[in-house]
Parts: C-alpha cells; structure tokens; sequence
C-alpha cells in the first residue's frame, strides 16, 4: 500500500552503482558479456543512471581492468553512463572512448586517502584539478565522491567540518555533484541529518548532494528516510545489494537497489524503476557469481 509522508520530494534518482562499486569487490573475475548484459538489463529495468566501470590503475583493482573493453561494448549505448577516473590518465581513457559522464573520488580522512589513491589528503585535489578542468573543458559532466564521511576504520570518527571542507574543494574544482559516502555503513539516521544540515550552513543546497550508503549495520534505508526528509533527492545503490570497497577494511554491500525501490514506492515517491526486473537480473547475476544476494526484497521476491 502507498502510503505518502508529507513534507518529502516527490520524485528520487536512483544511482545505480552495482556494475561498479559491487564488481569491484568481487573475488571472482566476471567476464566482460556478463558485465555487459548485467548494464543493458539494468537499463531496460529503468535504473535512469548506471555508473559503469573505473578507468583506475589496473593492477589496484583487476576486477575492472576490462573497463575499456565494457564501454567499447556498450558502444552508443554507454557514452552517457558515468564512470570512475581518479586521475588525468583515467580521463584520458575515457575521452578517448568519447565518454560524457566521470566521477573523481576524493577521502575525507587522509588514511583512506593514502590507502585508495596512494596519495596524502591534499595531493588528492592536486590529483583532482586538472581532471576536473580538463573534463569540464572537454564538456565532460562531473561527479565528486566524498569517501568515510560518517566514520573511517582507521581514523574512527570523522568531524562534520572535516566532511564538508573536504567536499567544498571538490564542489570548487567545478564537480556538479557531490556524492557523500559512508564507505564501511556505519552511519545512522541523525548523523546524516547534521550533515546535509553542515553542507547547507556552508552553502551547499541538497540538491547538489547524493548520498552513497553501505549496509553494513542495516542502516541503510533508516539513513535515506533521513536524507529525504533533509531534501535529499538521489541515491546511490547497488543491485542486489554487490558492493565493498577492495581498499577499505570492513565495508561492504551498497544499499540494495530493490531495497530502496521498495521503500519508495510504499511512500508514494516516483523512481521510474520496474523492480521486478531488478530483482530478476539480481536473481541472474547472483547465479554467475555462486552466492545469493543479501538484498532482503530480492530475497522476498526472487527466485534463488
Ligand atoms: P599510483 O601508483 O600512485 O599511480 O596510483 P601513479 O600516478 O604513480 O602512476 C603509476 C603508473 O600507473 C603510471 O604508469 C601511470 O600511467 C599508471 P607508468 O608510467 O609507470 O607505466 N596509471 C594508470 N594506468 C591506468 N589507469 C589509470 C592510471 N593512473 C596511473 N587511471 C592511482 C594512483 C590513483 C592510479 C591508484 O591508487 C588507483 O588506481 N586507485 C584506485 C582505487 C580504487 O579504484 N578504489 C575503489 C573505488 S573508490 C570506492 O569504492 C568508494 C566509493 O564507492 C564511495 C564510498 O563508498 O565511499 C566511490
Ligand atoms: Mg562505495
């Protein structure tokens, strides 16, 4: 049953992120057709943005070193879908494959900067300048990834202003939209709430904000009905819940895409998804990687 809550956006962006962010953590190496028929389904489930594949540095992450091979592909189908780069050699990888969407991905800690980038907190935005301009320059639409904003394993907690600092330099390099990460899911309903309230004080509007939960503690959906009521109006989430990080200890699954959907449609907001087909290519994907996926919705209506 619809049951709307007064007071939140009428219609929400599902980000989908599990070609990338779930692959990525994925000890089995999928090929290349599976990751592109895993795209094309989600696209045909309605999924109105699907972050593809990372143009990283090979060796730091295997599991997408077929990246120019997916795009190539995906062919016309793909320019529009967003990709990782994280630095200038990334952008150029994707330039030369006439690609119209990245996103850099920056730390609000300087552990994980070092640990994910190999490089301090602040060489990371020396990293960043360049691919942003040249992206920008080039026409290229940019996102920002703002990792360990609610909590970092090695750092422990992390201060608001520390988030919203390290978000600003990325929003000042001329990222359209920031994308605020809790890397290792531990954060919880009020703390999301006085972060998009810090990004506002600091004027950041929350339309010019995503938030990107992990569900490692089951927060996930508790943390998106507090970003909603924040104004928030899009969310990063994973088909059937694939997801990690290989350079951060204890992060895992994305938020469900089918969890999310659910939650939607019982509050009457549009997202544009069919969640049968979700759950559905889920279902499919979760076979090619031999486990099922965590998803309590897929688990409710899929078939294995
Ligand atoms: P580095 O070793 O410092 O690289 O790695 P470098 O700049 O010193 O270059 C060394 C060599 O690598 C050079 O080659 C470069 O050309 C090459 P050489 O001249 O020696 O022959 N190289 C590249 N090759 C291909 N593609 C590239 C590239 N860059 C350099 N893009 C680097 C620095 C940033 C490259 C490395 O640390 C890296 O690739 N890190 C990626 C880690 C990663 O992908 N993590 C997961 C994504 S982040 C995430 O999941 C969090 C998120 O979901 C949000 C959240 O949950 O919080 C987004
Ligand atoms: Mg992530």
């Amino acid at each position: 049953m619809v049951v709307p809550e007064p007071g939140l956006p009428t219609a929400v962006t599902i980000y989908e992120v599990g070609a990338r962010d779930g692959l990525q953590n994925e000890a089995a190496l999928v090929p290349v057709e599976v990751k592109e028929q895993f795209v094309r389904r989600l696209l045909a489930a309605g999924l109105p943005v699907v972050e593809a594949t990372s143009f990283v540095h090979p060796t730091w992450v295997p599991q997408l070193a077929d990246a120019a091979e997916l795009m190539t592909r995906l062919g016309a189908d793909g320019v529009d879908l967003p990709v990782l780069v994280p630095n200038e050699r990334g952008l150029d990888r994707a330039l030369e494959l006439g690609l119209r969407h990245v996103a850099v991905f920056g730390s609000a800690t300087e552990t994980f900067a070092r640990k994910n980038l190999n490089r301090s907190f602040d060489e990371q935005f020396a990293m960043f300048e360049p691919t942003v301009a040249r992206a920008r320059a080039a026409g290229v639409d940019v996102r920002a990834y703002v990792s360990m904003c609610f909590g970092d394993p090695w750092e422990g907690a992390v201060p608001l202003e520390q988030v919203v600092a390290a978000g600003r330099r990325l929003l000042d390099l001329g990222a359209g939209q920031l994308s605020l990460g809790d890397t290792i899911g531990v954060a919880t309903a009020g703390h999301v709430t006085a972060l998009v309230e810090a990004f506002g004080a600091a004027g950041v509007p929350a339309d010019r904000l995503a938030l990107h939960f992990h569900d490692t503690y089951g927060q996930a959906l508790s943390n998106v009905q507090a970003g909603l009521r924040a104004g928030v109006t899009t969310y990063d989430a994973s088909a059937g819940g694939l997801g990690g990080c290989p350079y951060a200890k204890s992060a895992t699954g994305n938020l469900a895409t089918e969890d999310l959907v659910w939650l939607l449609t019982g509050l009457g907001i549009e997202h544009g998804v069919d969640l049968d087909a979700v759950v559905a290519t889920s279902t499919w994907m979760a076979g090619h990687l031999g486990r099922p996926s965590p998803s309590a919705v897929v688990r409710a209506l899929g078939t294995a």
